[in-house]
């Protein structure tokens, strides 16, 4: 190993680990996202968690787009046992773990206290099934940080400066610094909203799975609130460069294309429209990537009333994208989804499964075939 190299990886050693929360499924994406963008070393993935180490910490980690949040590693431990035990690792390894201070000087690099009194705020999640209840490990934890706090401090719920938060997840648990806030999540580009719009960190994997290259268009037939089209906006404007992107949407509810018309015209240059997106008033093979996520099925809807409005959007899909194109699509009704799309000969070149609006859902990666080509779809980072 040379010796500029060892040199990193020992400086990057001293250095705090981070972590990501993900909504569960969004696992890999997220893990692809800090490799690929951040240069990050991606040590552990579990449900809704990626444990990672960067060479420098700095504001970059905030513009991560397929998580929900960031935060400085204090501890963790995949080895829950259920029992009250656990409420004793929460207590001594929250005292006794961490190098709080150096946490804090880290987390004040990147947060630095503009005005008024340091503030902070104490969160404690808990999911799955445990011999105690959430209140009991909250207690612990609190226990866990009696001395840590510095004098001065004041605790507040809301718009605190500093967060620390307890993260347990079946036999996982995390604690760490959050150094993220709500607009990593949230967005600040979306100002309207609509019923059954989707969350932008799943918008954005979409968009990362979709592969989008310079001079490229793009296409999301049912574009609600426009959020799918903000984060591949946003994606095209980071990757500065080559051709401009071609951005179109449009929506059946002249409602949606109101409302993503306000989103998006803050944002940059969106071709928006009201149509069916059964019928698009779009040219054959005039799309590279298509993004959907169709309206969800009511939560007993069955393949067989879903199927109709599946097999219509297919035919179009199938008309309007370029052969080789890619479509990612999210859907409730898979099984209906690959119904639909059989007659095409798409091949599915990556599959997801998550959780949206509380229902189990299927995010896949299709690529629709050169013709007369036997050519096999292209590998998806
Ligand atoms: C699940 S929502 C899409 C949400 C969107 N991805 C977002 O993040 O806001 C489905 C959208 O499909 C639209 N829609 C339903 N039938 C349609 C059709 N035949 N043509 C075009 N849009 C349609 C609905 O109005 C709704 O906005």
């Amino acid at each position: 190993m040379g010796h500029a190299r060892r040199k990193r990886e020992e400086s990057a050693a001293e250095l705090p680990a981070l972590y990501a929360l993900t909504h569960d499924g969004l696992e890999r994406v997220a893990a692809d996202e800090i490799t690929q963008d951040l240069h990050g070393e991606v040590k552990k993935t579990a449900r809704g968690l990626v444990v990672f180490r960067l060479s420098q910490i700095d504001e970059s980690v905030l513009s991560l787009r397929t998580t929900e949040d960031v935060f400085l590693l204090a501890w963790g431990s995949d080895t829950l046992t259920y029992r009250a035990a656990d409420l004793d690792l929460f207590r001594q390894w929250t005292a006794r773990k961490p190098d709080w201070p150096a946490l804090f000087r880290w987390h004040h690099q990147i947060r630095p206290l503009r005005r008024g009194k340091p503030t902070f705020h104490l969160v404690c999640q808990m999911q799955g099934e445990h011999g105690y209840r959430r209140v009991d490990a909250e207690e612990a934890f609190r226990a866990g940080l009696r001395h840590v706090l510095p004098a001065g401090w004041y605790e507040v719920d809301e718009n605190a400066w500093l967060e620390i938060w307890l993260t347990i997840h079946g036999k996982t648990a995390v604690c760490g610094v959050r150094l993220s806030d709500r607009t990593m999540r949230h967005r600040t580009y979306k100002q309207e909203h609509i019923a059954a719009s989707l969350r932008p960190t799943v918008a954005a994997a979409m968009v990362r799975l979709a592969g989008i290259a310079p001079g490229m268009t793009v296409l999301d037939p049912m574009c609600g609130a426009g959020t799918i089209l903000a984060e591949a906006l946003t994606l095209a404007r980071q990757r500065k460069g080559g051709a401009p992107v071609r951005l179109l949407g449009g929506d059946i509810d002249p409602h949606a294309v109101f409302v993503s018309t306000q989103n998006l015209g803050r944002m940059g240059p969106v071709g928006l429209a009201r149509w069916d997106a059964r019928s698009l008033p779009l040219a054959d093979a005039s799309v590279d990537r298509l993004l959907c996520n169709p309206p969800f099925g009511k939560q007993l809807a069955s393949v067989e009333e879903i199927l109709p409005l599946y097999t219509a959007l297919a035919r179009e899909w199938n008309r309007v994208l370029k052969p080789g194109g890619r479509a990612v699509l999210l859907v409730m009704e898979h099984q209906a989804l690959s119904m639909a799309l059989s007659p095409f000969r798409w091949t599915t070149v990556r599959r997801l499964a998550l959780r949206v609006l509380g229902q189990p859902c299927t995010l896949s990666v299709w690529h629709k075939p050169l013709e007369e080509s036997t050519l096999p779809p292209p590998a998806i980072a």
